[in-house]
């Protein structure tokens, strides 16, 4: 019954409705998912259809839902009740489908190709007055791109990383990092109890703001972040010295992507035209060396993916929520091509193409960096 609900709704949808007043809004969520993501999608849904006369489709899977048959759903207020204090997303997310560089099967080969035009025929065939995208740099990138081919687009930034350059903060980053310091917060207690060095690995990309916040929330040691290339021979000076004043045990917390000075990250997964690339290792060759080092019993914890999920903190709410009523309020006013943004305490809007201009990293001489390094924290430099 509630399939043949679906494909009834599906079919009015695709072939849309003659005479109708109701104008439409799409919303998609793409990239890594990150605590806030239901957030944001509850309050375009309710704020659009309850407030204004908007109807509000939910684009599944990210970009995918516009190049699949079953991809789009209809979101009503009945729809997103309860999601507030959900992680992850009710509508899925992709990290891998860039319809600009889509890995597509042809006679039985990968191969690379933009199917970005039929995306943009879809958004037509929908009759989307707009299509709001929830993404990181990556989601965001191709919301730039669609853009440039004359879709109506309004972006709202998303991600763990809090490396988008336009926005002072972005959603699931607080989540996140509440998520990583408490895990430093319970290594220390077996660290001690164990004399040894904790590794504990972060994830952040190119970026180290979780680490770097976690890090200094939780009295770590020792924080490794990709903006400042670190030397082992500082790292095991830190950890003796500790050693020497009777602490005989360390909290190292290392971004995903920090690396030694001359080194080169490390990945699990290589980049290619179509992924980004998976980082991961690093914790484990800071903790083996360690071992070897200053001769003292390291082991290394790699937080993953539980920084992914879990129930928003109430920054992440409130920040999630603010988004969603003013991606709305950009698309009813026809502000296309821009992303919301967090500057100071006002949320502002901001064209994609200087959002996306430069990726944010951490300020090594901002105020944050000279404060821990004034307490005593070493960044292996
Ligand atoms: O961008 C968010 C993020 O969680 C990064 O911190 C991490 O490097 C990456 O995504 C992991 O991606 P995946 O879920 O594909 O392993």
């Amino acid at each position: 019954m509630q399939k043949r609900l679906e494909s009834a709704i599906y079919e009015r949808i695709a072939g849309g409705q003659e005479g109708t007043a109701m104008k439409r809004l799409g919303i998609l969520t793409g990239g890594g998912d990150a605590p806030g993501l239901n957030a944001v999608i509850r309050a375009v849904v309710k704020t659009a259809t309850l407030r204004h006369e908007y109807e509000v489709l939910g684009i599944k899977d990210g970009f995918d839902g516009l190049l699949n048959e079953d991809g789009v759903e209809k979101l009503t207020a009945a729809s997103v009740r309860g999601i507030l204090p959900q992680g992850g997303t009710i509508l899925g997310t992709a990290n891998r489908g860039n319809p600009f560089a889509r890995e597509v099967e042809v006679d039985g080969e990968i191969v690379i190709k933009d199917v970005s035009d039929q995306v943009v025929k879809r958004i037509n065939e929908l009759e989307l007055e707009c299509l709001i995208v929830v993404g990181g740099d990556g989601t965001l990138n191709i919301s730039r791109e669609l853009s440039e081919k004359g879709c109506p687009v309004v972006g709202v930034p998303k991600t763990i990383d809090n490396d988008i350059g336009g926005t002072d903060v972005t959603f699931g980053f607080d989540t996140a990092v509440s998520t990583a310091t408490e895990a430093i917060d319970k290594l220390h207690t077996t660290a001690e109890s164990h004399h040894r060095v904790m590794v504990l690995e972060l994830m952040g990309r190119d970026a180290g703001f979780i680490a770097l916040h976690a890090g200094v929330s939780g009295g770590a040691d020792v924080i490794l972040i990709p903006e400042i290339p670190f030397r082992y021979e500082a790292i095991c000076a830190k950890i003796l010295a500790r050693r020497d004043s009777g602490r005989h045990f360390s909290i190292i917390a290392a971004a995903e992507g920090a690396k030694a000075v001359g080194g080169e990250k490390i990945y699990r997964e290589e980049k290619s035209e179509a992924f980004a690339g998976r980082l991961g290792g690093i914790g484990a060759q800071v903790a083996e060396h360690v071992m070897i080092s200053c001769n003292i019993e390291s082991r290394v914890t790699v937080l993953g993916h539980l920084q992914r999920g879990g129930s928003p903190t109430t920054f992440d709410r409130w920040l999630s929520t603010r988004y969603g009523g003013a991606a709305v309020r950009a698309a009813r006013a026809k502000r296309y091509g821009v992303m919301v943004a967090l500057r100071g305490t006002d949320i502002v809007e901001v064209p994609l193409e200087e959002a996306l201009a430069v990726p944010k990293r951490v300020d090594t001489e901002g105020d944050a960096i000279v404060t821990a390094r004034a307490m005593g924290i070493s960044f292996g430099d």
